[in-house]
């Protein structure tokens, strides 16, 4: 038996990117999804563009018995765990869920990995863990600040759950992976970000706008500090976050212990310059209004992404522009997600 990755989450917007960059780098891999934010018509085009049979397994991570059976059948070595409900909003309405979900899901996985001498874990973190930053750029050595939802507060339980455990056990090698605001898709068009209902993040919210899905764009504040009132966030594409999780994984090969990477930039963005940039780069109008700031919103945060350069040797090859065409390329070829009727060119036999 090949040893096996298993990526829980593996039918999602960041989770599907970095199935892809793993295979293409030569991984076997195994993706569990319970489908409650994906469809498995990521899976389909997967296959499609690597040309190979995906294993998937339709489940939920808090389901001990599948776990069980997955790390029997597999020769797994490492787990990269995306799966995990992420709307802020919606954990201010649903915090039972959402930490049973996220904490008690990844609490489950750990209990399995354990058992089944698997000790080798990526975990998908975000920077919402650091709260309201004193200062900007954003280093890992600044700590952990305040989360203000619930959504924030189980990214930042299970970061403490997880180093509870690699303290408690020297054959742990774990990896937080805090990522910055991820957007872009795969260059193909084939694989994007497909939100379940009502998107709540910029970049979703304005592809919807410019296929004709919203009616306008709802700018929340132009009144904070910055350059021109409107947040400022460290945009960063998701395949440069897809590499940052190869590397990751390849470190964890012969670093025992808990590891802290940003996976962003290093470069803010307001929301004002990003649809600007949107403009320019597509020719599309995107209409807009402003509207009082969101509850939650920070003014403004941007990584410094230099531990992962020292460490992993990764940094983020592509820029604002590239991030902007590769986000349209996949909604305007998919203007319904998933849902869409796209015609897969033929394909070579799967191996
Ligand atoms: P996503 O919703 O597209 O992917 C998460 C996947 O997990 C979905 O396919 C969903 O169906 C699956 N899932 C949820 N609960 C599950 C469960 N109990 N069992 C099995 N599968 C389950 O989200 P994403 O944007 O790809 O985010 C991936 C990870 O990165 C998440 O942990 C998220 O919190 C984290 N993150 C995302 C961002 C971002 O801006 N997208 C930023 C920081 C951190
Ligand atoms: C949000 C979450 C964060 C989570 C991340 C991924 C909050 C407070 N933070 O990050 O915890 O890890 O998503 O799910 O929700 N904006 C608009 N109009 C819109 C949508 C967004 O003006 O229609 C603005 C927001 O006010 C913000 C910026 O765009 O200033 C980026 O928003 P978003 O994409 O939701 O990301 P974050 O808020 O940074």
């Amino acid at each position: 038996m090949r040893k096996t990755t298993l990526v829980t989450g593996g039918a999602g917007y960041i989770g599907s990117h970095t199935t892809l960059t793993l295979i293409d780098a030569g991984h076997p891999v195994v993706l569990l999804d319970n489908l409650c934010n994906s469809c498995r018509e990521s899976i389909t085009r997967l296959e499609h563009l690597t040309h190979r049979h995906v294993d998937f397994i339709e489940g939920d991570v808090r389901d001990s018995a599948l776990l069980e059976d997955i790390f029997d059948h597999y020769d797994i070595d490492a787990v990269v765990h995306f799966s995990s409900l992420k709307s802020v909003a919606e954990s201010l309405q649903k915090p039972l869920e959402y930490y049973a979900n996220n904490v008690v899901g990844t609490l489950n996985l750990c209990q399995a990995m354990a058992r089944a001498h698997v000790f080798k874990l990526v975990f998908s973190s975000s920077a919402t863990v650091y709260g309201d930053p004193v200062h900007t750029p954003i280093a890992e050595d600044l700590g952990t600040g305040k989360p203000v939802n619930p959504y924030g507060r189980s990214k930042l339980m299970i970061e403490e759950l997880l180093e509870d455990l690699a303290q408690s056990d020297p054959r742990w090698s774990i990896a937080l992976l805090r990522y910055f605001n991820p957007i872009g898709a795969h260059e193909s068009g084939l694989i994007g970000e497909d939100p379940h209902g009502r998107p709540n993040n910029l970049l979703p919210c304005l592809t919807q706008v410019a296929i004709g899905r919203l009616p306008e764009l709802i700018v929340y504040g132009n009144d904070y500090p910055t350059v021109d009132g409107t947040c400022v966030r460290d945009y960063i594409h998701v395949v440069d976050v897809a590499e940052g999780h190869l590397k990751a994984l390849q470190i964890l090969q012969h670093s025992p212990g808990i590891h802290i990477w940003n996976l962003g930039t290093g470069t803010g963005y307001s929301v004002l310059q990003i649809i600007h940039s949107f403009e320019d780069v597509t020719g599309i109008n995107i209409p807009y209004h402003f509207a009082p700031r969101r509850a939650g919103d920070i003014a403004q945060c941007w990584a410094d992404p230099s531990k992962a350069g020292r460490d992993l040797g990764w940094c983020a090859r592509r820029n604002l522009e590239q991030m902007i065409m590769d986000t349209w390329r996949w909604q305007s070829r998919n203007p319904y997600g998933y849902h869409s009727r796209l015609e897969l060119p033929a394909t070579v036999a799967m191996k």
